[in-house]
């Protein structure tokens, strides 16, 4: 069985990287946000201990009109997605790992293997923000300052410390937690830098040059009175589709209409559940060659009726609300 992997489709072209200043310009006059400073914390939130910017990224200090934030949640047996997901993000990223009891040790290796080891450590190093949670009735037997931690070498000779985990031996699976998904989410996306956000999860790779796509098309958008949210309570879905892990996902609509053509792509767990991630006028929207090369609204829907069991992946903004923190997944069902 091929794993399959999964991405999201919000832009038609490759973007161009860089905002023009007017855009920034536009968007710094008419966003209402405030940024905030950058440093590492820790608090108990709940029945958690949550240490905020355990690991911070090197970008600093961020205005927060001026960039999308990437905001998601995982155990350390996921970071094997987090540089591929950079590599197409390119952007901040805000990650925030449930490491209770014993698990935390080999969270902070896979942390050290990630900033050290990886081919892809710069763009870690650059762009990722990263936050650890432990319920405190679990606590790791020792917990470093991050001053100290990130000081260790890493075992850069080894695998990765996050590869071929058994998972019946991890820590949560012999004390049969739950993993406190929403909890994940929300302690990501309060930690953004940036007002507009990306709450997804860390298996949906984003159509590379989205960031700035998007923060165009929101400048191009923005009328009215300086400091009144030009968006909200609106937030823009993304389409997500997967494709067999032996073939390359694609980067423009292009390619992913010639692999839905070939079967080689399909769209998000249409088997599992094909309600949740449908979303409005999908058949359409395949359909429809790409006009422009800006990005646009394809369609405005609604969550409700027909589609209320619509669990769409959307970029909002760090005050829509939060994640219910009663919903967990149970240990053996994640993702
Ligand atoms: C967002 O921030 C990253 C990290 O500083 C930077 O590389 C990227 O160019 C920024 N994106 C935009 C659109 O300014
Ligand atoms: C990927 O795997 C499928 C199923 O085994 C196979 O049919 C297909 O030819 C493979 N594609 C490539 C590009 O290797
Ligand atoms: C698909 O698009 C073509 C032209 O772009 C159009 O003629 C056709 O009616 C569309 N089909 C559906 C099912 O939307």
């Amino acid at each position: 069985m091929f794993r399959l992997i999964s991405f999201l489709v919000l832009t038609f072209i490759l973007g161009i990287s860089c905002l023009e200043k007017s855009t920034l310009a536009k968007l710094k006059k008419f966003v209402n946000c405030e940024s905030k400073a950058y440093k590492s914390s820790h608090a108990i939130y709940k029945d958690y201990w949550v240490l905020e910017n355990y690991v911070l990224a090197e970008h600093g200090d961020i205005p927060c009109y001026s960039n999308v934030t990437y905001t998601t949640h995982a155990d350390y047996t996921y970071l094997d997605n987090v540089v591929p997901l950079l590599e197409r993000w390119r952007s901040p990223l805000s990650l925030a790992i449930y490491a209770p009891g014993t698990d935390f040790e080999p969270t902070i290796q896979s942390i050290l293997y990630l900033l050290q080891c990886h081919p892809g450590h710069d763009l870690v190093r650059q762009l990722c923000s990263i936050h650890l949670y432990f319920d405190v009735e679990h606590l790791p037997q020792v917990v470093l300052p991050p001053e100290t931690a990130l000081k260790e070498p890493a075992n850069c000779n080894g695998p990765p410390p996050y590869e071929n985990v058994f998972k019946g031996n991890m820590y949560r699976a012999r004390n049969t937690l739950d993993y406190p998904v929403n909890m994940g989410r929300n302690i990501a996306r309060r930690a953004s830098l940036t007002h507009y956000v990306l709450a997804s999860d860390i298996e949906l790779y984003p159509t590379p040059g989205l960031v700035p796509d998007y923060l165009h098309f929101l400048g191009r958008k923005v009328i009215g009175i300086p400091g009144q949210q030009p968006t909200s309570p609106l937030v823009h879905v993304l389409r997500i589709f997967e494709v067999m892990s032996n073939v390359s996902v694609p980067n423009t609509k292009p390619e992913l209409q010639e692999m839905l053509k070939s079967g080689e792509a399909v769209p998000f767990h249409m088997e599992i559940c094909e309600a949740c991630h449908r979303g409005p006028n999908l058949e359409e929207w395949i359909n429809a060659s790409v006009v422009s090369q800006e990005l646009n609204v394809f369609n405005v829907g609604h969550r409700s009726e027909n589609n209320n069991n619509w669990e769409p992946i959307f970029v909002g903004t760090v005050e829509d609300p939060p994640y219910d923190e009663r919903l967990t997944w149970e240990v053996s069902g994640t993702v």
